[in-house]
């Protein structure tokens, strides 16, 4: 290794080891804060297009929750428009909020600490959430804990699971992608990101433009989830993408160009079928290859995040990054719903020795559950409790941790790839 390279990790090993030494918020250690035995944090999520509240206990009990999702209005309008997502969360955070604290039997003076996410987000939704928290907080005197939401999504599964620090995590939704080294609740080596779009974000403007809400069963679902659906109808080996930035030996992602061959395909699908058949694709029409290309497309994603994954792996091995009997990969964000996704990564982890660990459906799109959990986290972790209200302020765009990508990148690992075959044989 590289003298510079060995350095760095010399560094990232020890703190590895002195945060696994000290680490107080797996379930079998004693919080050092606060001394109740039975304590409860109320989370509020308004980060994006989900308007969500819950109430979490030390042990991960969910006491309420109550979530008002724009997903229907977002799509009809073809897309999220910051200012109606604004007017949206305001119109339901009160309500939702007390539907949760209903639900959980408490009222403000049984709850220890208020969470809300900050950053990152839409600046415009982020301020109704930090400012409803903090509101809370001031009336009933709590103390305020702002949260990350790539950190709680990364978190979400310890409330679910016996999960150690450190794992490694790959976090995939609408707005975000990335891999990282979770070492503690509050520390993190982020190994990879998207350098386009999120894949959420792929799947969203391909299902719009390939039409698949005129399918009746599919007008509801978000894009992610008809892609998901109108793949099981198709063949995943009918067209043969590009496998992103395989000339680049490091863990960053990249979707745009994926989502542009779909793009140019169906354009010009459509101008064949008008040219020989004499029937406009505009309108509501579907072109026929609808369902081979959304498995395809899926399969593309998939097989993108599987090599990554499988470098990031190899990067731990060859660091020594993770202690060598326990390691977990922990995938969450709403694309970690897809179950064709899942399946692909479990190969990955098969073959590399990980335990994959992903937490239901419901947990792993945006929800206050979550962010309860990471207040709780940081609560019994005494971790970036704030009292000076005005201290805190809202953040559009924030890395999570220690950004690693360029030794992630000098490291340049040449992996010999999972065969193809494999793939396919666990996915039937
Ligand atoms: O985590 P999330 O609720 O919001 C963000 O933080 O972005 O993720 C929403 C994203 C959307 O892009 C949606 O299409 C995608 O998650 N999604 C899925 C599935 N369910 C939701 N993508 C693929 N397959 C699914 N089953
Ligand atoms: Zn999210």
């Amino acid at each position: 290794m590289p003298r510079i390279l060995s350095s760095v990790f010399r560094s990232i090993k020890y703190e590895i080891q002195k945060h696994s030494r000290n680490s107080v918020c797996n379930f079998s250690s004693q919080p050092i804060f606060p001394t109740r035995e039975r304590c409860f944090v109320l989370g509020i999520e308004t980060s994006c297009d989900d308007t969500g509240c819950a109430i979490v206990d030390n042990k991960g009990k969910i006491l309420g929750e109550a979530l008002h999702s724009q997903q229907q209005v977002h799509l009809d309008f073809g897309g999220i428009i910051p200012p109606v997502a604004k007017k949206l969360h305001q119109e339901h955070i009160e309500k939702v909020v007390q539907d949760a604290l209903k639900a959980s039997h408490l009222n403000m003076d049984d709850i220890d600490a208020v969470a809300a996410t900050v950053k990152p987000g839409l600046p415009l939704s982020l301020v109704v959430g930090m400012n409803y928290g903090k509101e809370l907080c001031r009336k009933f005197a709590k103390p305020f804990i702002p949260v990350h939401h790539m950190e709680a999504h990364t978190l979400t599964i310890r409330m679910i699971q016996k999960v150690d620090f450190p794992f490694l995590v790959l976090l995939i939704s609408g707005g975000h992608c990335l891999l990282a080294i979770a070492q503690a609740v509050d520390k993190y080596l982020l190994l990879g990101h998207s350098i386009d779009d999120a894949p959420g974000e792929a799947l969203d403007k391909t299902a719009r433009r390939l039409k698949l809400r005129n399918i009746p069963e599919f007008s509801k679902l978000s894009g992610g989830q008809a892609i998901e659906k109108a793949s099981e109808r198709g063949n995943l080996l009918a067209f043969a993408f590009p496998s992103p930035m395989s000339d680049y030996r490091n863990c960053d992602f990249s979707f745009a160009g994926l989502k542009n061959v779909v793009t140019r395909h169906i354009l010009h699908e459509e101008a064949e079928n008008d040219a020989f058949f004499c029937v406009g694709t505009e309108g509501d029409q579907l072109i026929p290859s609808v369902f081979d290309l959304c498995a395809s497309f899926q399969f593309a994603i998939a097989l993108h995040l599987c090599r990554r994954v499988q470098r990031a792996m190899e990067f731990v091995e060859q660091n020594d990054l993770l202690p060598l009997n326990n390691r977990t990969l922990v995938v969450s964000g709403g694309v970690a719903c897809n179950r064709f996704i899942a399946k692909m990564l479990q190969v990955v982890c098969n073959e590399k020795s990980y335990q994959l660990a992903i937490p239901p459906p419901k947990l792993c799109t945006d929800n206050g559950i979550m962010i309860a959990w990471n207040g709780m986290e940081r609560w019994l972790t005494n971790a970036g409790i704030v009292n000076d209200l005005d201290s805190v302020n809202i953040e559009a765009k924030c890395p999570l941790g220690k950004d690693i990508r360029d030794a992630v990148a000098e490291a340049s690992i040449k992996c010999k790839w999972i065969k193809h075959k494999v793939f396919i044989a666990a996915i039937q």
